[in-house]
């Protein structure tokens, strides 16, 4: 199986990056990223004041002791633009097959720390460069970050200063924020600006809550919070949903990632159209080692289908998904019930009752469907914990 793949010109040995995040805060963690397995990273973002950091600045959501979203107020990279070009330079140098891509970011009404950091990065070997349009906390209060990607005329405009300095010729990839009403507009105004390719999506804005035993928000710094950016398996079907837009409006090359966990994940973003997947979370949770079982997944989804290589997939899926009015209202389903799977718990029937049509009764333990009622709804498949449940076509 052939796992690599292309961004613009650039060949990845596998669809696999890490995204801009404290996994790629310094050469020494890149490095055993790259050793690892993964085709390319995504440095810290860079700026031009290196940042401190606020104690404690992560919060989590879990079911049972699994972390299944996670929340952060974590800043921009706590290192100088010197010393990452430094890094920057040992990483080409030590790892000339892998991809590393730099990341900045700059303030809304001023080329200057844009240009500066395009240059920098740039003279020091990245491949490609991300420009930060999307971090949600700290930095759209002084109207940087995710306060330019929500604005089309101002993530334009950095993208048209970038474009018309004669010596940036680094392939420029804006980092979109899917907090926004249409992804594809801010794409569209990047893409007229002359950005290369499209990055998305970044954390989305997010209030973890309080430990209710002592009134403390999360993350709590000294007793008191701020709106952060929530990551990980939760934020998937977001980040699914602006690739398949961008895909299709303005249509640049997308790197997509957002609650990316393991291979399967990944192929459904390579099925909606990005050729490169960029995954946070789940390497904080996990270690770079889980690149591994991602690319056993991902060669496992290609086998089912024959897929030989990234491209028999790449944009497969979506050509499936289509405006609501386009959908088959005559297409129906009803529900069955397997009665030797049924384990008679009532989920189905309580969901069904109250959240349904009442097309459900127990009998002897065992829930049955009354077909003149059932909606075809799949509430009692969603609910069911045994599987007893599929959705037949009328
Ligand atoms: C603690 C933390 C720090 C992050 N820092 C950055 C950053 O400096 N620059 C950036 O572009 N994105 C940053 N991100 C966003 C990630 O790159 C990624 O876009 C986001 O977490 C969604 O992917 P995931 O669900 O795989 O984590 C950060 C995310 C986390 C959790």
């Amino acid at each position: 199986m052939d796992l690599t793949t292309k961004f613009l010109s650039i060949e990845f040995e596998n669809p696999f990056v890490l995204a801009s995040a404290p996994p790629t805060a310094k050469y020494d963690m890149m490095a055993r990223a790259f050793d690892a397995g993964w085709a390319g990273a995504v440095v810290k973002t860079l700026i031009k004041e290196p940042v401190n950091n606020l104690h404690n600045r992560f919060a989590s959501n879990k079911i049972g002791s699994r972390i299944i979203s996670f929340e952060n107020i974590e800043l921009l990279s706590e290192r100088t633009p010197d010393e990452w070009y430094e890094d920057i330079r040992k990483l080409k140098q030590n790892y000339p097959n892998k991809v590393v891509i730099g990341s900045i970011m700059g303030d809304a009404k001023e080329p200057t720390n844009w240009l500066e950091l395009a240059i920098g990065c740039q003279q020091a070997g990245v491949d490609l460069l991300e420009l930060n349009f999307s971090c949600p906390h700290g930095y759209p209060e002084r109207g940087k970050g995710a306060a330019i990607g929500q604005s089309a005329e101002y993530s334009g405009k950095i993208v048209e200063w970038l474009k018309a300095e004669p010596s940036v010729k680094i392939p420029l990839i804006p980092k979109l924020t899917a907090a926004v009403a249409d992804i594809s507009y801010i794409g569209e105004a990047v893409a007229g600006a002359g950005a290369d390719g499209i990055c998305a999506i970044n954390t989305i804005p997010s209030l973890m809550g309080f430990d209710l035993k002592t009134l403390k928000p999360k993350a709590s710094v000294a007793g008191y919070t701020t709106a952060g950016g929530y990551s990980g398996a939760g934020i998937k079907p977001i980040a699914l949903k602006c690739i398949s837009n961008l895909v299709k409006r303005p249509g640049l090359p997308v790197m997509g990632g957002g609650g990316i966990c393991n291979g399967y994940d990944a192929a459904e973003f390579i099925l909606l159209g990005a050729t490169v997947v960029q995954v946070c979370t789940t390497v904080m949770l996990e270690g770079y080692d889980i690149v591994r079982n991602m690319k056993k997944e991902l060669t496992e989804f290609m086998s089912w289908h024959n897929f030989e290589k990234i491209e028999d997939f790449l944009g497969l899926g979506n050509k499936k998904i289509i405006k609501y009015s386009e959908l088959d209202l005559n297409y129906k389903v009803i529900a069955y019930i397997d009665p030797d799977k049924c384990k008679g718990c009532g989920k189905c029937y309580i969901s069904c009752q109250d959240g349904g049509y009442q097309a459900i009764e127990m009998k002897d333990k065992i829930s049955i469907i009354d077909k003149n009622k059932c909606s075809g709804c799949s509430l009692c498949f969603q609910v069911c914990p045994s599987n007893a449940v599929s959705m037949i076509e009328k």
